[in-house]
């Protein structure tokens, strides 16, 4: 029997747990044309969300297309139209003739398409056009969804949305555009909280107050506790409510360690689940993530090393004006290197300064406190 959990990729059907408020807010904003901004850290589930939602409505609506483009490891220009393109292709769901023929129309310059098959044993489509060419074809490019949506539903993802700023121009550019695309949902979705902030929040930037912002929470104890049962259930094995406690207690809901830590669980389990196993598992969990952790460490300068441990023994909660905190860092010191932290999205603030990444602070707490 395969493990129930998994961690890493994309999560459907049932290794998807609970969300069920955000799949019917996002579902619905899809269908208004609404444009979103989704920000949640990173391995929250954002892009699992956004592919059960539109998932789903391709189920619902057989007119209905989604093109979903990564903006991670695109570099330039030209490999932003060229994967826009492509994805804008893929979408379409059509024969090839067909395809081309629907691009086509969607087209204003009618540039060279062309079609090869990479590596993988997939259709690739792509552009022939020449440097000076290039902005014509971006504004082409990024004015098909128009076009598109006067034939379908469409909804545009955009992952990891904030790289953008790493593509000259292109910001300014694609919200020139799209605020004319009444007819298409455009979904941003981004893990860098302070970049993303900036970009949406800043007067001066040309995305300033021009989507709907829809918050991801954590998965509630509550949904974490029936999935888990469930999973642990159907799979033929049994796992007690107070170790699903400590298993909330060390990833607090976060759904990626959450998958993680209950994979290796359910790795080493027969029958049932007890506390050796819980801790076997843990110790797992850590080793796997020990690298990792250590190079977020090493890149800290010595003050927000003593800034993350003040937050640590203060639990985040009044640090400039505890007595502990003033012997080891003057509170201006102490207040840079917690901005600094910030941006580097390891703290976030609520009612009080909290790590974003739960087991990098069990970690820290365990080794370096
Ligand atoms: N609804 C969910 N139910 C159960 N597990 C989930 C859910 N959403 C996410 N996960 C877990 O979190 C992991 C990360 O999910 P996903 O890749 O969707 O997050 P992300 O926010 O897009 O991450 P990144 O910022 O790295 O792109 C998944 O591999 C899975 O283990
Ligand atoms: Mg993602």
């Amino acid at each position: 029997m395969s493990n129930p959990f998994s961690f890493g990729g994309v999560v459907k059907e049932k290794k998807f747990c609970n969300r069920t408020g955000e799949l019917k807010e996002l579902k619905q904003d899809i269908l208004n044309n609404q444009n979103v901004l989704i920000y949640a850290p990173r391995r929250f589930g954002k892009t699992s969300l956004v592919l059960k939602t539109v998932d789903e409505l391709k189920e619902e609506y057989k007119d209905f297309r989604f093109v979903y483009i990564d903006l991670m490891t695109i570099t330039d220009k030209r490999e932003f139209i060229n994967k826009y393109f492509n994805a804008i292709a893929k979408s379409l769901e059509t024969p090839f003739d067909k395809t081309i023929e629907a691009l086509k129309s969607f087209l204003r310059l009618k540039p060279i398409i062309k079609a090869s098959i990479s590596d993988t044993g997939n259709m690739v489509f792509s552009l022939d056009f020449s440097r000076n060419e290039s902005d014509n074809v971006l504004d082409d490019i990024l004015n098909m969804p128009m076009k598109y949506g006067e034939k379908y539903k469409v909804c545009i993802v955009f992952d990891e949305f904030q790289e953008i700023e790493n593509i000259e121009g292109l910001e300014n550019k694609l919200r020139s555009v799209i605020q004319n695309h009444s007819n298409v949902s455009y979904i941003f979705l981004g893990s860098k909280k302070s970049i993303i902030n900036a970009m949406f929040s800043d007067t001066k930037r040309p995305f300033y107050k021009s989507v709907k912002h829809l918050t991801l929470s954590p998965i509630s104890y509550e949904d974490w506790k029936r999935c888990i049962t469930k999973a642990f259930k159907e799979t033929s094995k049994m796992i007690n409510e107070d170790i699903i406690e400590d298993i909330l207690k060390i990833t607090k809901g976060f759904p990626y360690y959450t998958q993680q830590l209950c994979y290796e669980i359910w790795e080493l389990t027969e029958k049932e689940v007890d506390e050796n196993i819980f801790n076997m598992a843990l110790n797992r969990l850590l080793k796997q993530e020990r690298e990792y952790f250590i190079a977020i460490w090493d890149n800290l300068t010595q003050n927000q090393k003593k800034a993350l441990k003040i937050v640590l023994t203060t639990n985040g909660d009044n640090i400039y004006g505890d007595e502990r905190a003033i012997g080891i860092l003057k509170p201006s010191s102490l207040q840079t290197a917690i901005k600094k932290l910030i941006e580097k999205d390891i703290l976030d603030k609520k009612d009080r300064y909290y790590f974003q990444d739960p087991l990098f602070e069990y970690w820290l707490r365990k080794e370096i406190v």
